[in-house]
């Protein structure tokens, strides 16, 4: 093999393999994840002047994603303060087409006359509500359509039977191989109550038991673990599922 691009990324896949076995890496990013999630890491950031409630290092996998697919719809549950739609927004502007679609029972009055009044704001569109309701899912249906590259992100409430809901109801609009990430599969990894706040998810009741439930009887999607290889340091370990048929 002489193509040195392909040399490259070679070598970059086996890395990234090693680092699979690698238990002394493994190890550090376990006690990172741990400590971080306790102290509220992924608080600490804004994307274009907006917060966003995420790692970085799983934001600069969305955009590997993006490039990849570049998708004409992403679907996305839990809008929050708007940094992430902001910021998957902000890369299809880049890559010069797509929209975003955002979800969330609880848009605050502030956070929306910010979102509205951003420079993305022209690619994003907000639905009020929750993501479960049949009405909603028949609005996405609707923005749906016609788009032949789509990619959701599952974000908003984090426990297992909302997750596996929004799993069954979601799923379907993913394009074939595109990505359907699940955010907080991590939970499943910290100590129960690490926020130090009442949360109605926690060990064995939370994204990752969802997905483990939801591919039992799916084989269209697989977790892609070279993502979770690669990023070592994730709030959506064995979250991001890849639609191969
Ligand atoms: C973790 S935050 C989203 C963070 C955002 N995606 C980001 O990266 O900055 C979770 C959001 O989910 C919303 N949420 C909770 N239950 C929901 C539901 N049933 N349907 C839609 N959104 C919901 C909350 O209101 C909250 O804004």
């Amino acid at each position: 093999m002489s193509n040195p691009i392909q040399v490259f990324n070679e070598e970059r896949k086996q890395r990234i393999e090693n680092n699979g076995s690698n238990e002394s890496l493994k190890a550090a990013a376990k006690e990172f994840n741990t400590a971080s999630n306790i102290a509220h890491y992924s608080y600490n950031f804004s994307w274009m002047g907006r917060p966003i409630i995420q790692y970085p290092q799983d934001m600069l996998a969305m955009q590997e994603l993006i490039w990849e697919i570049k998708p004409d719809l992403i679907i996305e549950t839990g809008i929050a303060h708007g940094g992430s739609l902001i910021y998957y927004a902000s890369l299809m502007e880049l890559i010069g087409h797509g929209k975003v679609v955002g979800i969330d029972i609880d848009i605050r009055e502030h956070n929306r006359k910010e979102i509205e009044s951003h420079p993305m704001f022209k690619r994003i569109q907000m639905i009020s509500g929750s993501s479960i309701d049949q009405q909603i899912v028949e609005e996405v249906v609707k923005l749906a359509e016609g788009k032949t590259k789509i990619m959701v992100c599952l974000d908003s409430n984090h426990t297992h039977d909302h997750v596996l809901r929004e799993l069954q109801l979601y799923a379907p609009f993913v394009t074939p191989d595109s990505y359907l990430i699940v955010f907080d599969t991590i939970v499943e990894h910290l100590p129960e109550g690490y926020l130090g706040q009442q949360r109605p998810w926690g060990v064995a009741n939370n994204p990752q038991t969802a997905v483990e439930e939801f591919l039992k009887t799916n084989d269209q999607f697989k977790v892609d673990n070279s993502i979770d290889n690669k990023l070592l340091i994730s709030v959506a370990p064995g979250g991001y599922l890849k639609r191969i048929k």
